[in-house]
């Protein structure tokens, strides 16, 4: 089997112009709802691109954690995503539902979410991940595996009998689109791509773009 013989048709549903929301928030609830309906296996995995001090693109996979407004993720704001996010705010999200043969692609500007949400939503983890975000230089070279665990110990006993606080370094994100695209996979390759744009007022432009 070489590798150049794996493919597969996509045939399972279809997008058109005249069906999506006028939103293209809506129309992410929409196909988001389909994804955690369809009982998939990680359909708040998306991955996000940002781009580096030295003009590189870097990419990976982080979980959705809330939509409001935009699209909210939380990490280590000293992480190589944060510095590169610091240098650089606009970032592009790419969902791919395998099962259901879609992506979304969502392009913006990202901003730190407000102390509060970070907070609720930190308070709101297990003990562990919550120690483990204060013990993890995210990014960071690590010698080996014994330093992060002995850490950890240490961190544990530490908050024995208290509620670790959220560490000023690890807090969300929130990526605000000014670019949506629905891609839904069809036969011989001719796939459905819809794309949004802001245009005039608080309306989209709603478009196809060739597959
Ligand atoms: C399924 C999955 C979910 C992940 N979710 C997150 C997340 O929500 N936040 C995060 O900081 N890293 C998450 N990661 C780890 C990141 O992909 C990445 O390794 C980490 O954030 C460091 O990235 P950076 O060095 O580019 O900043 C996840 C990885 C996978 C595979």
């Amino acid at each position: 089997m070489q590798i150049s013989d794996i493919r597969k048709e996509y045939t399972r549903h279809t997008l058109n112009e005249t069906d999506v929301a006028a939103s293209p928030f809506e129309q992410f609830r929409k196909w988001f709802e389909e994804a955690l309906q369809s009982g998939l296996a990680e359909p708040t995995a998306m991955n996000l691109a940002t781009v580096g001090l030295n003009g590189r693109p870097s990419s990976r996979i982080v979980l959705l954690k809330h939509l409001d407004t935009g699209f909210v993720f939380f990490t280590n704001y000293n992480s190589r995503k944060g510095a590169d996010l610091q240098h650089n705010p606009y970032a592009a999200l790419t969902f791919h539902w395998v099962e259901l043969e879609r992506q979304v692609r969502i392009e913006g500007r990202v901003e730190k979410v407000e102390a509060t949400l970070s907070d609720e939503y930190f308070n709101s983890r297990p003990l562990l991940s919550r120690i483990g975000a204060i013990a993890s230089e995210q990014s960071q070279p690590l010698p080996d595996r014994t330093v992060l665990e002995e850490k950890m110990r240490i961190l544990e006993a530490q908050y024995a009998n208290q509620q670790p606080p959220r560490p000023p370094h690890w807090g969300g994100y929130r990526l605000l689109p000014d670019y949506f695209e629905f891609w839904q996979g069809r036969p011989s390759r001719l796939h459905d791509r819809i794309v949004y744009e802001p245009a005039a007022g608080e309306t989209w432009k709603i478009y196809r773009l060739a597959p």
